[in-house]
């Protein structure tokens, strides 16, 4: 294992190619959640877009995770999803729903909410 203290953007594009799976847990864009300080480094919704061009050029396989909302459903448009479970939120109080969008083909009957798995989105990480 080797541990990178840097941009992650740097780091992605230094390991591509098309043997590399990169699982990516980006801070959660803010109209998704409550707290909008929760880590040492956020990121804005440009900082997610400019992530989102970088992750659409890679020869590698790209598994993302976060929490659905309009921004990450427009910037993953047309890269496959699977939905875990939605869970009760309570900074927002409302439900909310966790997402892994995927730039490679996953099997059919793992798509969106047809899991019945506790660990969905693990389970597809571990399937490639
Ligand atoms: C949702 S958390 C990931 C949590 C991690 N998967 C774990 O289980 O500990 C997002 C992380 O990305 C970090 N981060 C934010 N912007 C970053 C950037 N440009 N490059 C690298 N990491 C960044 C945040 O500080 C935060 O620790």
């Amino acid at each position: 294992m080797q541990i990178e203290n840097a941009p992650a953007i740097d780091v992605i594009q230094r390991y591509d190619s098309e043997e590399t799976l990169f699982y990516c847990d980006p801070p959660y864009p803010h109209s998704s959640r409550g707290d909008i300080h929760a880590y040492g480094y956020e990121m804005t919704d440009s900082d997610h877009q400019k992530l989102a061009e970088v992750l659409n050029t890679l020869k590698g396989k790209v598994a993302l995770s976060g929490y659905r909302c309009e921004l990450l459903d427009k910037l993953y448009k047309g890269w496959n999803c699977i939905e875990s479970p939605s869970k009760q939120c309570l900074s927002v109080k409302q439900p909310r729903t966790e997402i892994l969008w995927t730039n490679y083909d996953i099997p059919e009957d793992q798509c969106q909410n047809q899991l019945t798995s506790s660990m969905p989105l693990f389970d597809a990480l571990t399937k490639t």
